[in-house]
């Protein structure tokens, strides 16, 4: 397929700004200028995250408040419109997946690899930084990833859900044979399951007690099924070698853990809970490990390798595509059980 570099771009853009709790206004904002480092990407696709759905309805996250009008969306790709002075001119073009984040690159945390734990860290649609609803955004030159031709704006724009699975599997340590059980069945419940699977874990089970959710599992690499309601998860037989927590609720954490065996490791990753009774003797006795994840560091590539190689289907996520006009309601339509993945496409 041949590219074809796009027209320089006005001087402003049409932008989704969240102005307030439930309130979403299009204003006319300046493009802004890639610095030296930087790239300038026409965003094509940006898929709406459960963190955006919160910022929207509750105008906070824990201690990030929505505090001054804030683009939200940080799942995205999109083409590289215009390049920094430090960046190669022949990037102009390039369909990109963007990485939303900008470590220092100089504090402890970024020197020793572990960019996503940077002190300093300024995330996409993490107050007070903008995110991606919108016609253009800027990042470094090395957080815009190349992506192949055969891969679609939707997908390359999901790697950043997958991203989080990826991070997620290092974690966890999933090998070839590995057992793993995954509580909750939303994009990052299902994403982490096709993740197991292109990891090569033998026996994925998935729980959530919404049934439509749980058996959608099914047709993306879950093995086995589980009713958290009806079902005792901790009685799981045999134990798995991986407990991830995709759900955030606190029975599917405590059950979870209970349900792994010994030397076994359980990677925290869904998020809303603080201060609640684990099974410590369970982890004494057996040595499990209890960690969580939070984002992720270097994981594109592989992301990338999972999807481009047919490991990963991200495009089956995707049930509905709104433009800038409506985003509203690409943020309300988590309330249709049906629905899984929204993209915005900022025209
Ligand atoms: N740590 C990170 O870096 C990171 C990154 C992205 C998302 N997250 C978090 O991951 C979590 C999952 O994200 P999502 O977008 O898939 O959310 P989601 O709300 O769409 O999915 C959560 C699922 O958990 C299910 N659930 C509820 N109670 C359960 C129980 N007891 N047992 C099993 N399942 C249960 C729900 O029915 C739902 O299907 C969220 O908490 C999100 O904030 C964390
Ligand atoms: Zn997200
Ligand atoms: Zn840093």
């Amino acid at each position: 397929m041949t590219t074809t570099t796009p027209s320089p771009p006005a001087s402003t853009m049409r932008a989704s700004v969240m102005t307030g709790v439930r309130t979403l206004e299009i204003e006319d904002r300046a493009i802004p200028s890639p610095g030296p480092y930087e790239v300038l990407v026409e965003v094509a696709a940006v898929g709406v995250c459960g963190s955006d759905v919160h910022y929207y309805r509750d105008g906070r996250i824990g201690d990030f408040v929505v505090a001054e009008p804030m683009v939200l969306g940080h799942e995205l790709s999109g083409r590289i419109a215009a390049v920094g002075e430090n960046v190669d001119q022949s990037r102009v073009g390039q369909r990109v997946a963007v990485e939303p984040q900008h470590p220092c690159r100089r504090c402890t945390q970024c020197t020793a690899g572990r960019y996503n734990l940077c002190p300093d860290m300024k995330f996409y649609a993490t107050p007070p930084i903008d995110g991606a609803f919108c016609r253009y955004v800027t990042i470094d030159a090395n957080f815009a990833h190349a992506v192949p031709d055969s891969m679609s704006d939707d997908a390359a724009a999901l790697l950043e859900p997958l991203s989080v699975a990826v991070a997620t599997m290092r974690k966890a340590g999933v090998v070839p044979g590995s057992s793993i059980l995954i509580a909750g069945a939303g994009p990052i419940g299902i994403i982490t399951a096709q993740a197991a699977r292109a990891f090569g874990a033998a026996r994925i089970v998935v729980s959530d007690p919404v049934q439509e959710r749980r058996e959608r599992a099914l047709t993306f690499g879950a093995t086995e099924i589980i009713d958290p309601i009806a079902h005792d998860v901790a009685a799981l037989d045999p134990q798995v070698d991986v407990f991830v927590d995709a759900s955030g609720a606190i029975p599917a954490v405590q059950s979870g853990i209970r349900a792994v065996g010994p030397a076994g490791r359980v990677v925290l990753v869904g998020v809303g809970n603080d201060n609640y009774p684990l099974p410590v003797s369970h982890i004494q006795n057996l040595e499990i490990t209890v960690t969580g994840v939070f984002r992720y560091t270097d994981t594109w590539p592989a992301a990338i390798h999972l999807v481009a190689s047919g490991s990963v289907d991200l495009d089956r996520l995707v049930t509905g595509r709104y433009d800038l006009d409506h985003v509203a309601e690409a943020l309300e339509s988590d309330t249709d059980p049906a629905s899984l993945k929204s993209i915005v496409v900022p025209r």
